[in-house]
C-alpha cells in the first residue's frame, strides 16, 4: 500500500545544523514560526493565542532501516518504537507546545526541536493526559 503526504508548510527555527537543534521541545525556547502554505491557511481558522497544540513534522536524510538504536538522552539500547529518535521508518516529529501568537500566515511558538524549513505535516489541538484520563472515567 502506498501512501501520500501533503506538506502543509515549513518551520521556520533558529537552528542550521543538528548540532544547534535542541534534543527535544523547549517551553522556555527561542520563538518559531509554522509557515503555512497559501492553499491551506483557511486551516488556520479557529487557532488563538495560548492553545495547545500538536505540531508533526518531517526529518529529511535520517536512517529509516536502523531498529536498534542507543538513547542519545540514556544511553540505553532500545529499540526504534521506544525512543523519540528522528531516525525511524516513518521519520516524524511530533511535539506538543502552546500558541504564542497567530500571526497573517503565521503560528508563533517556542523551542521546538528542529532544523530551520523543516517541512510541516499537521496541526491538531493537543489532547493531553489529563482529559485523556477524565475522558475514561466519563
Ligand atoms: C529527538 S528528535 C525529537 C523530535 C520530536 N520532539 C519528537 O519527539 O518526535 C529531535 C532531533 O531531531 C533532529 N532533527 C531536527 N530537525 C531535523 C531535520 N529537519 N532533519 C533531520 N533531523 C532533524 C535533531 O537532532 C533534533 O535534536
Amino acid at each position: 500500500m502506498e501512501a501520500e503526504l501533503k506538506f502543509i508548510g515549513r518551520i521556520e527555527t533558529p537552528y542550521n545544523t543538528i548540532d544547534e537543534c535542541p534534543r527535544n521541545v523547549q517551553h522556555d525556547g527561542p520563538e518559531c514560526r509554522l509557515i503555512l502554505s497559501k492553499e491551506y491557511l483557511d486551516g488556520m481558522l479557529g487557532l488563538s493565542e495560548g492553545q495547545e497544540i500538536l505540531i508533526l513534522y518531517w526529518f529529511e536524510k535520517v536512517n529509516r532501516d536502523n531498529l536498534r538504536q542507543n538513547s542519545r538522552r540514556t544511553g540505553e539500547y532500545a529499540g526504534v518504537f521506544a525512543l523519540r529518535t528522528p531516525h525511524r521508518p516513518n521519520p516524524i516529529g511530533a511535539s506538543v507546545t502552546k500558541i504564542e501568537k497567530v500571526e497573517d500566515g503565521a503560528i508563533v511558538v517556542r523551542g521546538l526541536d528542529c532544523l530551520n524549513n523543516t517541512l510541516l505535516i499537521d496541526i491538531k489541538p493537543a489532547m493531553v493526559a489529563e482529559s485523556i484520563n477524565s475522558d475514561l472515567l466519563s
